[in-house]
């Protein structure tokens, strides 16, 4: 069975097949001088996507990432439905439609965060990504999404696959935390089960974001004097969630403090910002990134094998 990936998702992919026993096919894909992006699957991969169910591996981010997971799943589509006619004839004879079984493993699903209508007006842009997608699938199978909730209810099966067990396993032997905190609400169950697969103390920040850049932390008394602390988020994006959560921590006793999190976005020098503020960042490869230290894989294989079985 092929795990199949474009330029984005390709690192994740070879990872995933051993874990699915299936092989991993890199579908060529390219931009064209003008910044439009090209896809094509290689001729000699063409029987084994007719032959058995699919997975195509690809992240929702950046933009480029949405257009080229469409035009995957597009290319995937054609080949499994035998619409393989083109303009130098080539493997024009007929091909059957083999039906469904093209499954979509999004490591890092951009626009995530636009969950909520916030002002009149605006796109649920998570959903309206989500929707676009379903129409080319028969299942996707999501890592870590912010929250799940806004895409309850769509057309094909969805799973939602948490790394927090690997991210728990990692922290446990190369930091091993005594105490683990969430950064805002959003992140408790995350940072929550952490907290219970290594058998540490756990709390929790409230958070208030007042811009893109900047956020405020509700004062709180934390135990974590002399204590090892590891905050737990599903994603760093400038980095300001977990300086602020770290500089509560050094205020209170804290004596080495280290972050982790599913997807490691980073954005406008968010690792310069952290590494003032932290001892170490741990993130999965969902996104390829200098902290990559979980493989996304094992998450997305336990949800591919739900909705392929
Ligand atoms: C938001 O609620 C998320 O869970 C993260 O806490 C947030 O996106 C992190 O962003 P930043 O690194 O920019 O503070």
């Amino acid at each position: 069975m092929p795990v199949l990936s474009g330029a984005s998702g390709a690192e994740v992919a070879e990872s995933l097949a051993p874990l699915l026993d299936m092989d991993h096919v890199r579908v060529e894909s390219r931009r064209f001088p003008d910044g439009e992006a090209y896809v094509r699957i290689p001729a000699e991969d063409i029987g084994s996507i007719r032959s058995e169910p699919v997975v195509l591996v690809s992240n929702t981010y950046p933009d480029s990432g949405i257009i080229q997971t469409i035009l995957l799943l597009g290319a995937i589509r054609d080949v499994r439905k035998g619409d393989l006619s083109n303009l130098k004839g080539e493997l024009s004879e007929g091909m059957d439609d083999v039906g469904p079984g093209i499954f979509l493993a999004i490591p890092y699903f951009g626009y995530a965060r636009q969950d909520k209508r916030f002002s009149a007006g605006e796109s649920v842009s998570a959903r309206t990504v989500a929707e676009v997608l379903e129409g080319h699938c028969d299942g996707i199978a999501i890592l870590d999404l912010h929250a799940p909730e806004v895409l309850e209810g769509m057309g094909v099966p969805i799973e939602f696959v948490s790394s927090m067990p690997e991210i728990a396993d990692s922290l446990q032997n190369g930091v091993g935390p005594d105490f683990i905190l969430s950064p805002d609400k959003g992140a408790i169950s995350r940072a929550s089960e952490v907290a219970g697969l290594i058998g540490c103390e756990f709390s929790y920040l409230e958070k208030t974001r007042i811009d893109a850049h900047t956020i405020e932390h509700t004062p709180k008394d934390l135990d974590v004097s002399g204590k090892v602390v590891a905050i737990v988020d599903d994603m760093i994006s400038t980095g300001g969630t977990i300086c602020r959560a770290s500089d509560a921590l050094r205020r209170q006793g804290a004596i080495e403090v280290h972050a982790a999190c599913t997807h490691g976005l980073f954005t406008g020098g968010a690792l310069s910002r952290l590494a003032e503020h932290v001892d170490g960042v741990h993130t999965t490869d969902s996104l390829p990134n200098p902290r990559a230290s979980v493989s996304a894989a094992p998450a997305l294989a336990r949800g591919l094998r739900t909705l392929i079985e």
